[in-house]
């Protein structure tokens, strides 16, 4: 098979940049690959909302910038966060031709909503579920397009690179089992983050960070792994992976903190208190239930406005709901859970990787937006932005790459004939016991390294030609797992002394 362009994944990123590319060139063959069920991906997860400065009277693209500055350490290349900030209105009135909805106030202005670490209010949001309403906006835009081809159930096992050119992908087709080559002139990575790397994630069960290991192995430059965000409030519920996330927007909304004694404890750690960013109050809540010796924290809702929330906040109140939990009159329980990689893919500023012809947008890339705690709802954002610069730059050159042979042959792929599917999730669960927020944020250098030994031993095992390789996706979505959990913690090793994590 053979495409000029190939986009791997159907998030934000990758229906965005699908879009433009085919309004501007219907004459180009494009493919949008997805690893299984389509509505599966972290933008529809995307509770929150997307931070646009709307109104340059109260609010500025110079305050955007060193919110999102601050939240990030200082760690962040601030050209590329003043080009973010200063496109968000042209991005966001795309996505409203495109057909996305966002709430209105009573005068029919874009309602903005407050979330931790923004200075001002100016988050557009649907509701809580304004990561759905734009994918299946965008979803329903792409289809419209007759240029674009989707596939689903196409799982990418790794790139087609030589000679630092990458000419497309082999493919396990996950309904007759075979690999398959899919050649393209352009390929684009929007495969998504890690979350279920870890012991708790807020991110859907897909986010296995694919697109991460195989550009990893493939040669593609990757950056700043260990910047790790944690989410302070994901719903706990004990032996659930993942966990169900509580947004952001709803301590902007006015919900405490508090401890198991119902009392709030943040505006001991910063002023801020519970509109602090993420990793000060999942430092907070952490230290806290070391303290107390608890399971969980807890988010206090029971004084505000219950008609209010439940219209800002339908799903959340139903999930609460269907496990026992009335937010009038119980507290939530909250964890932080493993929410969003900042580092990934290096990109510059047209989303062009270090491997000629790939390019890499959304969470699995690295674009110097984010330094070392991304800022909320600046996400949705950055892919928009990422995917556009892309667009610009893929229809200037397509004419120009020449296509790529089709003759190369498959990779050889190893399948164990005993290979046991239960020792492949035993191994997650091994990974997921080690992968917690205290290896990364807490422990000293000897625990790191004696961590990583452990998962470069686990590397080994699940080499491709293993004896328990299942030829599955499972054990390819593990294979990029430890792969990817060994340069999160060789980067925690090298820069534990003076970066990230050491709020
Ligand atoms: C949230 O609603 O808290 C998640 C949105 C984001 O990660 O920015």
């Amino acid at each position: 098979m053979k495409t000029d362009v190939l986009v791997i994944g159907s998030g934000i990123a990758g229906l965005s940049f699908a879009i433009k590319t085919a309004e501007k060139r219907p004459d180009l063959d494009i493919i949008v690959l997805t690893k299984n069920s389509k509505d599966v991906c972290n933008t529809a997860h995307a509770q929150g909302g997307m931070a646009v400065v709307l109104d340059q009277i109260s609010d500025s693209f110079e305050q955007h910038t060193e919110d999102t500055i601050r939240a990030g350490k200082g760690l962040n290349e601030r050209n590329i966060v003043e080009m973010v900030v200063s496109q968000a209105p042209e991005r966001l009135l795309e996505l409203i031709e495109w057909g996305a909805k966002f709430d209105e106030d009573r005068y029919g202005d874009l309602e903005l909503g407050l979330e931790g670490g923004h200075s001002q209010k100016r988050i557009i949001h649907h509701r809580d579920l304004t990561g759905r309403e734009i994918y299946t906006k965008l979803r329903l835009k792409a289809k419209s397009l007759e240029s674009i081809q989707f596939i689903d159930n196409y799982f990418v096992t790794d790139l087609l690179v030589g000679r630092s050119l990458c000419t497309g992908v082999t493919v396990l087709d996950k309904e007759d089992n075979q690999y398959k080559n899919i050649f393209s002139k352009i390929t684009f990575l929007a495969s998504g983050g890690s979350g279920m790397i870890f012991e708790n994630t807020t991110n859907p069960a897909v986010a296995t960070a694919d697109g991460l290991a195989m550009a990893y192995r493939a040669g593609a430059s990757i950056r700043d792994m260990s910047y790790i965000q944690f989410h302070p409030t994901a719903l706990y519920e004990k032996d659930k992976h993942p966990l169900f996330l509580i947004s952001e927007a709803v301590r902007g909304f006015g919900a405490y903190v508090v401890n198991h004694k119902g009392n709030r404890f943040l505006l001991q750690h910063d002023h801020r208190g519970e509109l602090a960013t993420r990793d000060i109050v999942s430092e907070a809540i952490v230290k806290e239930l070391k303290i107390s010796g608890e399971k969980s924290a807890f988010l206090d809702c029971r004084h505000l406005d219950y008609a209010d929330f439940q219209e800002h906040f339908p799903t959340i109140v139903s999930y609460c709901l269907s496990i026992g939990i009335d937010i009038r009159i119980d507290l939530i329980p909250i964890v932080p859970a493993a929410h969003y990689q900042c580092g990934g893919i290096a990109v510059d500023v047209f989303a062009r990787t270090s491997v000629k012809n790939l390019y890499a947008s959304g969470e699995c890339a690295h674009t110097g937006l984010h330094g070392a705690n991304r800022l909320a709802s600046n996400s949705l954002l950055e892919a928009l932005v990422f995917s556009h610069q892309a667009a610009k730059v893929v229809l200037q050159e397509i004419d120009l790459i020449k296509a790529p042979e089709t003759n190369a042959n498959l990779s050889e792929k190893h399948t164990g004939p005993e290979a046991d599917p239960t020792i492949i999730s035993s191994l997650k669960i091994r990974l997921n016991e080690l992968m917690t927020y205290d290896l990364l944020y807490s422990s000293g250098k000897d625990e790191k390294e004696g961590a990583l030994q452990q998962l470069l031993m686990l590397l080994e095992i699940l080499r491709e030609d293993t004896p328990f390789n299942t030829g599955t996706t499972e054990f390819y979505e593990l294979r990029n797992m430890v792969q990817t959990a060994v340069l999160i913690l060789e980067d925690a090793i090298q820069h534990s002394k003076s970066r990230v994590i050491h709020i």
